[in-house]
């Protein structure tokens, strides 16, 4: 079995964590050994960053530095052993996110970021992202029912707006690899777009 490195993406309130059991599911079923984890985080040094980074006041750059540092740990010790172990690797958020979040919502040049991506994994690529998009003010209302907000959840104006251009441009860009998912339909319908996409990988 060849390794799978599956990513989602999407602004936050967008829905991609209510399908990440049922993707995992969708392997399994298909005699996959499946391994879910997440960024920043997925090992117990990177989920200290994660702590830092999602509640602490820093630098954007400071930021896409310590997104790319958890990162690099991340591929070290968990996502390259999976893939070569020929596991699905299902990514809750990957670099598409610090493209979105960190140029999109806090500005940062897409070249300083190019740099960081060709640094810590110019060789590897998710070989399907899963991108869920709704309109801003759906994924604003989904959140405000939700528990305490993070530095990124918290903030205002048109900060999710341009997170989700950017990822739409993203998508734009890569086409055969991000697949762009319709979050503001229901569960039962987005799980069947994703069974026609998922019908590629098995
Ligand atoms: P998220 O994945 O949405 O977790 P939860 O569902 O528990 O809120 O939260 C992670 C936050 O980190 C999210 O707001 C996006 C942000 N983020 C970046 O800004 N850059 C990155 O590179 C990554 C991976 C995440």
């Amino acid at each position: 079995m060849q390794g799978l490195f599956i990513t989602l993406e999407g602004v936050d309130g967008a829905g991609k964590s209510s399908h990440l059991d049922w993707l995992a599911d969708w392997f399994r079923a298909r005699g996959r050994v499946v391994r879910q984890t997440r960024e920043p985080g997925g090992t117990p040094l990177g989920e200290h960053l994660r702590e830092i980074v999602l509640h602490q006041a820093m630098h954007p750059e400071t930021e896409a530095l310590v997104m790319f540092a958890a990162r690099r740990e991340h591929i070290e010790q968990v996502i390259r052993p999976a893939l070569a172990a020929g596991e699905v690797l299902i990514s809750d958020r990957f670099t598409d996110a610090s493209f979105a979040y960190q140029c999109g919502g806090r500005g940062l040049p897409e070249a300083r970021l190019e740099a960081l991506e060709q640094w810590v994994h110019g060789d590897l690529q998710p070989g399907l992202t899963l991108l869920f998009d709704v309109p801003t003010e759906i994924a604003a209302a989904r959140l405000a029912n939700a528990r305490e907000p993070d530095r990124f959840e918290r903030e205002r104006g048109d900060f999710h707006a341009r997170v989700r251009a950017a990822y739409l441009r993203r998508a734009a860009s890569h086409p055969m690899r991000i697949r762009v998912i319709d979050g503001s339909r229901t569960l039962d319908e987005v799980r069947s777009q994703l069974a026609v996409i998922l019908g590629a990988f098995t």
